[in-house]
């Protein structure tokens, strides 16, 4: 019986040695080891382990075990032997050219509105504007009302809301109730905050206007802010966003919540009919919304508008990187189109 485990091994060997290609390779081991289906001439051996006697079983099993690792071994030796002898194979026919450039690797980056808001925020930082936070789900009080915009309050339809089905809970359609958040955490301290977020309006989608972008909100509270303060503070901040040549300009607007108010504009230029479009004729661009905190907004945070006073502001972010990127149509920004991310 040790005779057909020798024979096997040797003749296993022998076939083994002959092997040059993978199909080779795993017919040889199929042949040897068996597959699911079928037996292989090692198991066919080891079937007769159980007609043998009590003295020859000790033997035979161990021989056979000595001699399914020496194949195994030996099948993994050849394993590496065909592997390096295809690459050759493949090497010599030219199939694999090692100069060809790699897989691409993409790699990622910030959103182009998320790189101007947080330069925005930092140009603030530097001038002592500390960032705080709200909520982009608010409440009809915050957004509307506390800012003097109470219902049936014309001024709400310039700002066209989507609701939530919970009465009273809206997306905020400005970053602007995130005062009424700070003042009532803040009172009785000075307030110096810029608010970044989303926001969201219900509204026709345009080449200068889109249904959700985002709003860096502004608010400085204090004993002696005036109107001076807002100017300097927004043409500082035009300065080191586009440089000390960057026009600028406030021109008389309406808010609710500002007393008096502006609207803030950059020079876009006027030379094609796009630029027409974006800056409805003037060769202007808004980028923000501003004025002088509304005595009842005041009040509605908890400051005394007899001792207190502030400027507050809005800006566009989008409105703010399309100026600065040379951008002009704002649905670029949501469309989610590589080649226009991938250029910032
Ligand atoms: N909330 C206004 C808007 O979204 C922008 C704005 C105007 C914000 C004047 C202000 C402000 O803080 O003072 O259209």
């Amino acid at each position: 019986m040790l005779d057909r485990l020798n024979q096997l091994e040797h003749d296993a060997l022998d076939s083994l040695a002959q092997v040059n290609s993978a199909e080779d390779l795993a017919a040889w081991q199929a042949s040897i080891f068996g597959t699911k289906r079928s037996k292989g001439e090692l198991d066919q051996v080891l079937s007769v382990l159980g007609t043998l006697g009590r003295e020859e079983r000790p033997a035979f099993g161990r021989r056979a075990n000595e001699v399914k690792q020496a194949l195994l071994a030996a099948l993994e030796a050849r394993q590496s032997v065909v592997k390096a002898q295809e690459l050759e194979r493949q090497l010599q026919k030219g199939v694999l050219d090692v100069t060809l450039p790699g897989t691409p690797v993409h790699r990622g980056r910030l959103h182009p509105s998320t790189q101007a808001l947080r330069r925005i925020v930092r140009i603030f930082a530097q001038m002592g504007f500390e960032v705080y936070r709200s909520p982009e789900v608010e409440t009809d009080e915050n957004n509307f009302e506390l800012l003097n915009m109470p219902p049936e309050h014309p001024a709400r339809d310039m700002w066209d809301t989507f609701y939530t089905t919970t009465p009273g809970v809206l997306l905020r359609t400005h970053t602007s109730p995130g005062q009424i958040r700070v003042m009532r955490e803040r009172y009785p301290k000075p307030i110096r905050v810029v608010l970044p977020g989303m926001v969201y309006r219900y509204e026709q989608v345009t080449a200068r206007s889109e249904m959700q972008f985002n709003q860096v909100e502004g608010l400085a509270v204090g004993r002696n802010i005036t109107l001076a303060d807002l100017k300097g503070t927004m043409t500082e901040f035009a300065r080191q966003m586009y440089g000390s040549q960057q026009r600028i300009r406030f021109r008389c607007s309406y808010f609710p919540f500002t007393e008096p108010s502006v609207e803030v504009d950059v020079y876009w230029g006027l030379e094609t009919e796009r630029d027409r479009m974006i800056t409805k004729g003037t060769g202007w661009l808004e980028i923000a919304g501003a004025g002088m905190v509304h005595p009842k907004v005041l009040r509605n945070g908890g400051y005394d508008p007899a001792q207190w006073t502030g400027f507050a502001f809005g800006m566009g972010v989008e409105r703010t990187a399309m100026r600065l990127y040379g951008i002009n149509d704002i649905r670029y920004f949501w469309s989610n189109d590589l080649r226009f991310l991938e250029q910032f």
